[in-house]
């Protein structure tokens, strides 16, 4: 730590200036206004009205997750979304997080998921024959949210699509809206002017309770199918403490991993085919590795595992549409980042859009180019260049899941439709808690 010696606050906008950022926001969308704030003010920037630094230098970042880890906590923003994940992994720290990543990491090991992929091909087969019911045209982006919390109830909770699903996907609307609201505002709401979403958002956490509450017990009561994450959470007591994990406990985690699991996924997903429709030299490629790896009526762990080519343009996708937009922490004690004096307890923001766009670690970083993902490009070396997952002590339990998810529903996808742009259509990319397209993505289909 240098903070004595360090520069006083990072350049940035002066606070008339922010309105004009905030402008460019709402016009241009958060990714290009960053930046553009990135072209302006160089590596590390304050950005004032919010009192928050941004870093985008991958050295910076990883001296913030991975070299000083320690000294960083996840940033009070997190409190917005505990409404309803609770103290789940996502947004717990100290010695909680440490005991639910133990205890919850297990589930989410390579060897572990492999008991979860009958489920995703299973469902990713019942999605592409309701497509090839005389459909030309389809909204990407609804079908593949439907189809990925399908799998996601399946998985975790050990439940198929139903009433009990489309209560608790229209409660997580609600409480993610709202979270959400909290988040963009500038100064806190006073509650009697957010009376009635209020009341909306309290009705839907009761619901979400009610059904996970009860999905529990039925389990605990040996109801339900013995292959999902809920049913081997059950099972666990924690090495050092001997202690099962409490309902509560149990409830936030289900909630966490269905909140973090189906919606990046689905918009790694969007993003990819959406990209591919762009690149008919990358998307050819994809088609003729489908062709000779898979075989319609044999779909297994096997053949999905030998698709590099479709690895690295899932890779390639999430390098410019990170599905994760924004990670946050804040510091415990005062730090220095580039030369400058950051004082305890303030309030750090990393922009993957931003960094996976950076010209010294990404030739002509506005390109769709998978072979950057090919098996001898060592990107992450000097510094974190390359983070959809996030990387140190907090990156994503699910990463491996996400991946086998993600290749195993476009391997099936892609290997029975091809896709088109629609002619005309431009998606708009939304920063939200996930990285979405906000007109969705429609797409001609036609069956292959
Ligand atoms: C393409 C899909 C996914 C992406 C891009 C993604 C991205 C991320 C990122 C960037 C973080 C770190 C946040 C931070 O450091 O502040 C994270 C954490 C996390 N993710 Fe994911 N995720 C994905 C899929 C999943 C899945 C499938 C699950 C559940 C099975 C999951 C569960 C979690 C959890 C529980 C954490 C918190 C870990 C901790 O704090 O210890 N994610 N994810």
């Amino acid at each position: 730590m240098q903070t004595q010696k360090s520069k006083a606050l990072p350049p940035g906008p002066n606070r008339l200036e922010m309105l004009k950022i905030l402008y460019q926001v709402k016009t241009s969308g958060t990714g290009p206004a960053f930046l553009k704030l990135r072209e302006d003010y160089g590596d590390i920037i304050f950005l004032p009205i919010f009192n928050r630094y941004v870093i985008f230098d991958p050295k910076d970042i990883k001296h913030v997750l991975k070299d000083n880890k320690k000294n960083y906590l996840k940033s009070n923003t997190i409190e917005f979304v505990k409404t309803f994940l609770g103290e789940g992994l996502a947004t717990s720290d100290g010695v909680l997080w440490k005991k639910q990543r133990r205890n919850v990491g297990k589930e989410f090991h390579r060897a572990s998921i492999k008991h979860y992929t009958p489920a995703m091909i299973k469902l990713a087969k019942k999605y592409v024959n309701k497509w090839g019911e005389g459909n030309s045209q389809i909204d990407v982006s609804q079908e593949l949210l439907d189809l990925t919390f399908d799998i996601a109830c399946e998985v975790f909770f050990g439940i198929e699509s139903g009433v009990q699903t489309e209560k608790l996907r229209d409660a997580f609307v609600i409480c993610a809206d709202m979270a959400v609201t909290r988040g963009r505002a500038l100064i806190p709401l006073p509650n009697f002017m957010m009376k009635n979403k209020l009341a909306e958002e309290q009705k839907a956490l009761e619901t979400m309770d009610n059904i996970v509450f009860d999905i529990i017990k039925l389990h605990e009561q040996g109801g339900g199918s013995d292959d999902n994450v809920l049913t081997k959470l059950l099972q666990y007591t924690d090495e050092e403490t001997g202690e099962k994990m409490s309902q509560k406990q149990l409830r936030d985690e289900l909630i966490t991993v269905l909140v973090g699991g189906f919606e990046t996924t689905c918009n790694a997903l969007i993003w990819t085919i959406y990209l591919l429709a762009s690149n008919p030299d990358s998307y050819k490629k994809v088609e003729a590795e489908l062709d000779k790896q898979l075989d319609d009526d044999n779909v297994g762990m096997d053949q999905l595992m030998g698709l590099p080519y479709l690895t690295q343009c899932f890779q390639e996708s999430m390098r410019l549409y990170p599905p994760f937009p924004v990670l946050s922490r804040r510091n415990l004690e005062s730090d220095s980042i580039a030369g400058y004096g950051i004082a305890p307890d303030q309030h750090i923001y990393i922009m993957p859009y931003v960094t996976h766009r950076d010209p010294e670690y990404f030739e002509n970083p506005g390109a769709f180019n998978p072979d950057r993902f090919s098996r001898d490009q060592k990107i992450n070396e000097s510094g974190i260049a390359y983070l959809p997952f996030g990387e140190g002590q907090r990156k994503c339990i699910g990463e491996n899941f996400a991946m086998i998810e993600g290749i195993t529903l476009l391997a099936i996808i892609l290997r029975n439709f091809h896709f088109e742009l629609v002619p005309g259509f431009e998606p708009e990319p939304k920063f939200s808690i996930t990285l979405y397209s906000a007109n969705g993505m429609p797409m001609k289909i036609s069956k292959r």
